[in-house]
């Protein structure tokens, strides 16, 4: 099978030529790369790069400082990606309630999603059991993209399964966790005697999730190993609207405040039938990339589906005692998730933009400061003046331990500098030039800084240019 990936599937010209502009722009800048890339990939892996990395970090560092160190009610905790097997049972992953609906080209055998293959041919598959969408494959005659005949369609669970030790079978199973929250539920009693918590209070988690996708596609959107950023809030029972609401809230303020085009946010209410098995209600943000509207985040009403199952399960009391009303009971919980690969999606695409400049087309990620992998670049003027270069690297340093993320370009000339930038999005050029060694006596020790967006050029006195960089 050819493992190489599918890139941008479907989707008008348009949208594709964009899509494909990001996918490139990704792997020649070193943000994205293929998994495995000199073997021909891995389906649903992907490598993130010097500047990837840096973007990915910046986008985990501040939802963890907004969500997390920023509030007195949140508590951050980094469980193991290895669990014991009956934390899925207690939880239904490993029933139906964590199943894609599947069919296999008997020819072929290749798999596909059954819902895909509906939506493909026009059919909506929403609230269809898969016996429903089984008879409607079979009634509509509809075949493989192949045009092979298809089997019969049946769940497919998506949790990955390994061994623990040197034995193998039943007894040493353990699965990758195909969600970051159960690592808080498991954790609940120990956060309450250790920290003593008041309700309403939550738990966050940021690590690495894994699902056997059966398509993984769109880039970096939907793939096998992934992140996601998330939030379980300890709730009464009686108050779980109010919470719901403030969540949701923030969770909007949060995109708007990491610079995606709000215009393309979609809120969605999910059916019951299509919720997940642990949910009362479910919102989802959908996002409009450009193949297709598709969903970016979540917040679910849990109830104490989870909590009560564990309870159960591990013969553990997971309730809660409240001093104010005397009262025990079970807590209820508000879950709102992020996915980190789908926020760098979305910014990258939100921040993805060609205007014309000095007569010529440029491109340049329109990134909020606080995300771009470099705050600032620093450059001398011309690589050939020893004086220069010296003074270009004194700012440099200076710079870099002050901010941090900061760097150097020295290569070709100025106004190929800055198209590199800015196409990396780093939102001010500094430039060390002849005049901040003085050449005009009123200018010493001033630099140029270069703005990202409008091209502008400003003045600024090298002790005021930390301030300056970390204003914007
Ligand atoms: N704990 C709830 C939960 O896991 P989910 O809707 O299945 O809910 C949460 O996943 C978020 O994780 C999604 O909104 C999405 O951002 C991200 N996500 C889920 N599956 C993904 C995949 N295969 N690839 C990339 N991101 C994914």
């Amino acid at each position: 099978m050819n493992e190489k990936q599918d890139i941008a599937s479907n989707g008008g010209k348009k949208e594709e030529t964009m899509m494909e502009k990001i996918v490139s722009l990704s792997k020649r800048r070193g943000f994205v790369f293929q998994g495995s890339d000199i073997y021909g990939g891995l389906a649903g892996t992907w490598d993130y790069g010097p500047l990837g990395v840096e973007l990915k970090n910046n986008i985990k560092q501040l939802w963890w400082k907004r969500f997390v160190t920023d509030r007195m009610d949140m508590y951050g905790v980094d469980a193991a990606i290895l669990m014991n097997a009956r934390v899925w049972e207690a939880s239904g992953h490993t029933g139906a309630g964590f199943a894609d609906p599947m069919v296999e080209d008997i020819k072929t055998n290749k798999r596909y999603r059954v819902d895909h293959l509906l939506e493909e041919n026009g059919i909506d598959p929403k609230g269809m059991t898969i016996e429903v969408m089984d008879a409607t494959l079979k009634e509509k005659g509809i075949k493989s993209p192949e045009g092979n005949p298809l089997g019969a369609a049946r769940q497919f669970n998506m949790m990955f399964e390994t061994q623990t030790g040197a034995t193998s079978g039943e007894s040493g199973k353990v699965y990758l966790r195909p969600e970051t929250a159960q690592g808080m539920f498991v954790n609940f009693k120990n956060i309450i005697d250790s920290m003593h918590p008041k309700l309403p209070f939550g738990l966050a988690q940021t690590g690495k999730a894994f699902r056997n996708e059966i398509a993984p596609r769109d880039f970096i959107f939907r793939s096998r190993e992934f992140e996601q950023m998330e939030i379980e809030y300890f709730v009464k029972p009686t108050e779980w609207e109010s919470h719901f609401t403030h969540w949701y809230e923030e969770m909007k303020r949060w995109m708007s405040d990491i610079g995606l085009d709000t215009n393309k946010v979609h809120e969605l209410e999910v059916a019951k039938e299509d919720r997940a098995h642990y949910s009362s209600r479910t919102v989802d943000f959908e996002y409009e990339f450009p193949f297709g509207t598709k969903e970016l985040y979540g917040i679910a009403y849990r109830t104490d589906f989870d909590l009560k199952n564990h309870a159960q399960h591990s013969t553990v009391d997971l309730s809660y005692f409240d001093e104010e009303s005397k009262e025990r009971f079970v807590p209820h919980v508000i879950e709102p998730t992020f996915g980190v690969e789908r926020t760098f999606l979305a910014v990258l695409t939100s921040a993805y933009t060609e205007d014309e400049m000095n007569g010529e087309v440029r491109t340049y990620l329109k990134l909020a400061p606080s995300l771009a992998p470099y705050r600032a670049c620093v450059s001398p003027l011309v690589k050939n003046k020893p004086e220069l270069m010296k003074k270009a690297q004194e700012v440099f340093q200076a710079l870099k331990k002050e901010i941090g993320n900061v760097t150097w370009d020295d290569n070709g000339n100025i106004g190929k500098r800055y198209r590199r930038q800015d196409e990396i999005g780093t939102p001010a050029c500094v430039v060390i030039d002849f005049d901040t060694l003085g050449e005009k006596p009123e200018l010493l020790d001033t630099v140029t800084v270069r703005d990202r967006d409008t091209g502008t050029q400003t003045r600024v006195p090298i002790a005021e240019l930390t301030k300056v960089i970390k204003e914007r």
